[in-house]
C-alpha cells in the first residue's frame, strides 16, 4: 500500500476542522429556506418524520461512503474515482460519479446563487426598516417587485458569486477554512440567538414544536417521501462530490462513523432549529406555514416587521442565511475546481475564476426565471430555475447517491476500505449492510415510485 501523503490541493489543519467544513457545506439554504418551506407544504410533522428516516439509514451511510472514498483518493471526485478504480482493478467508467458530480454543482450552484443573493439583499432592506409594520400585500409587491428585475437579481448573484469565487481561489487553507472557522461559530450563534427570540417573544412557541413534531398521519403522501429523500441529500450535500472534495483533505487517523454522525447531528440540528425559529414566528402572526419558497422572502419579513427588536434580529437572520449559503457555495465549486488544478496548469486562483465563471454564467439562466426568461421553459412548463432544482434533487443526487453506494459497497479494494475504517471496526457490518443494500434499494424504489 502506498504511504499516504495527503492532497497536493492542500488539508484540513485537524479533524475538527473538516467536520466544521464539511458542516458548513451540509448547513445552508437547505435547512434555513428549503426545509422550512417543505415541511410546512407537507404537513409537517410527517414529512419531518419521513426527513429524519431518510438521513439515519440513507444519509449517513452515504455521508460516511463520500468521505472514505474522499480521503482514500486523496484528489477530486473525478480524479479519485479513476485511482480508485485502477486500485481497485474494476472499469474507469466509475469516474462517471465525479462527472455527474460536477454537472450537478453547476446545477445547484446556478439557483444557490440565486436565492442566496436575495437573502443578501435582504439584509440591508431589513436594517434600514423596509419591512416595519408592513402588510402582506405590501411584502408581497415588494418581494415581486425586486425579483422582477433583472439588474437587481443578477447584481447580487454575481455579488455572492464573486465572493464565492474569491474564496475558493485563495486555496483550501487560507480560503476556505479561514472562512469556516469564522463563519460557523457565527452561524451557531446567531441561530441560538434567533431561537430565544422566537422562544421568548413569541406565545406560539409550543405550536411551533407541535407542528414540527407531531406527525399528522393523515398527511402523508408518496410525494412527501420523495421530497424528504431528496432533501435529505441535498441538506448533507451528497452524490455529487462535494464531501468526497472535502473527504480528499481530511487528515488520517480519525474515525469517519464519529465524524459523519457528528457532521449529520449538526446538520438536523440547524433545520429542525431553523423550523422552530420561524414556524414561532409565522403562526403568531396569523401567518401561512404552507407558503411555500416564498416563506422566507414574503412571510418571514412581515413577521419581523410587526415584532419589537424585528428590524434588528430580522436583519440578524437574514445574515445567518448569507453566512449559511456561502460556506455551502464553496463546497459546491470545490470539486470542479480541484479537478481543473489537477489537469491544467491553471493554478488555484485562475481555475477558481474559471470554473466559477462557467457556474455565474448557469446562474444567469436561474436568475432571469423570475423576470426576463419567465416564459423560457424547459420541460413540464418549469423556468429554467425550476429546471435546475428539480433536475439536480430529484435526479442527480439520489443517482449519484446510489452509484457511490454500490461502488463503495460493491466494488472497492477491500485492503482499501480496511484501512480507512480502521477506527471503526465494529461499525463495518452494519455499515456494509445499509450500503450495500439498503441505501442502494432504498433510494432506488424511491426513484421508481417517482416515475411510475
Ligand atoms: N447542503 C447544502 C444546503 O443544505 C446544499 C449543497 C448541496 C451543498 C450539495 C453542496 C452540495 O444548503
Amino acid at each position: 500500500m502506498s504511504i499516504d501523503s495527503g492532497s497536493k490541493h492542500g488539508m484540513w489543519s485537524s479533524r475538527l476542522m473538516f467536520i466544521m467544513a464539511a458542516a458548513g457545506s451540509a448547513v445552508g439554504l437547505g435547512n434555513i429556506w428549503r426545509f422550512p418551506y417543505l415541511a410546512g407544504e407537507n404537513g409537517g410533522g410527517v414529512f419531518v418524520l419521513a426527513y429524519l428516516l431518510c438521513i439515519a439509514f440513507i444519509g449517513l451511510p452515504i455521508l460516511m461512503a463520500e468521505i472514505l472514498l474522499g480521503r482514500a483518493g486523496r484528489q477530486s471526485p473525478i480524479g479519485a474515482m479513476v485511482v480508485l478504480a485502477d486500485r481497485s482493478g474494476v472499469s474507469r467508467r466509475w469516474s462517471v460519479i465525479g462527472w455527474m458530480g460536477a454537472l450537478a454543482g453547476f446545477m445547484i450552484l446556478s439557483f444557490y446563487g440565486v436565492i442566496a443573493g436575495w437573502a443578501m439583499a435582504y439584509v440591508p432592506s431589513t436594517l434600514s426598516g423596509d419591512f416595519v409594520n408592513i402588510s402582506a400585500e405590501a411584502a408581497a409587491t415588494s418581494f415581486d417587485s425586486f425579483i422582477l428585475n433583472p439588474w437587481q437579481v443578477v447584481g447580487w448573484q454575481s455579488l455572492f458569486m464573486l465572493l464565492t469565487v474569491y474564496i475558493a481561489a485563495r486555496g483550501v487553507g487560507r480560503g476556505l477554512e479561514t472562512t469556516v472557522r469564522y463563519l460557523m461559530p457565527a452561524l451557531f450563534g446567531l441561530l441560538v440567538l434567533l431561537l430565544a427570540y422566537s422562544a421568548f417573544t413569541t406565545d406560539r412557541f409550543v405550536e411551533g414544536l407541535a407542528f414540527l413534531f407531531q406527525p399528522d398521519f393523515a398527511r402523508f403522501s408518496t410525494d412527501s417521501l420523495i421530497t424528504a429523500m431528496g432533501q435529505a441529500f441535498f441538506t448533507l450535500s451528497l452524490g455529487m462530490g462535494a464531501i468526497m472534495a472535502y473527504g480528499a483533505y481530511m487528515p488520517k487517523g480519525s474515525s469517519i462513523m464519529g465524524t459523519a454522525g457528528t457532521i449529520a447531528l449538526l446538520d438536523t440540528t440547524v433545520a429542525l432549529m431553523s423550523g422552530m425559529v420561524i414556524f414561532p414566528l409565522v403562526f403568531a402572526n396569523g401567518l401561512e406555514s404552507s407558503a411555500g419558497p416564498g416563506l422566507m422572502f414574503i412571510t418571514l419579513p412581515i413577521a419581523f416587521g410587526q415584532m419589537v427588536g424585528g428590524q434588528i434580529f430580522g436583519t440578524l437572520f437574514f445574515v445567518l442565511v448569507t453566512f449559511a449559503a456561502i460556506t455551502s457555495s464553496i463546497s459546491l465549486l470545490e470539486p470542479a475546481v480541484a479537478w481543473v488544478v489537477e489537469k491544467t496548469s491553471l493554478g488555484r486562483a485562475r481555475s477558481a475564476a474559471l470554473v466559477g465563471a462557467i457556474a455565474w454564467a448557469f446562474g444567469l439562466g436561474s436568475a432571469f426565471s423570475f423576470n426576463i426568461g419567465a416564459d423560457w421553459t424547459l420541460f413540464n412548463g418549469m423556468t429554467f430555475f425550476d429546471t435546475m432544482d428539480y433536475v439536480s434533487n430529484n435526479i442527480l443526487l439520489p443517482l449519484g447517491g446510489i452509484l457511490i453506494a454500490l461502488f463503495a459497497g460493491w466494488r472497492l479494494g477491500q485492503e482499501e476500505l480496511l484501512s480507512q475504517l480502521s477506527e471503526d471496526q465494529r461499525w463495518i457490518p452494519v455499515w456494509r449492510f445499509l450500503i450495500r443494500y439498503l441505501a442502494p434499494v432504498g433510494v432506488l424504489i424511491v426513484f421508481l415510485v417517482t416515475i411510475l
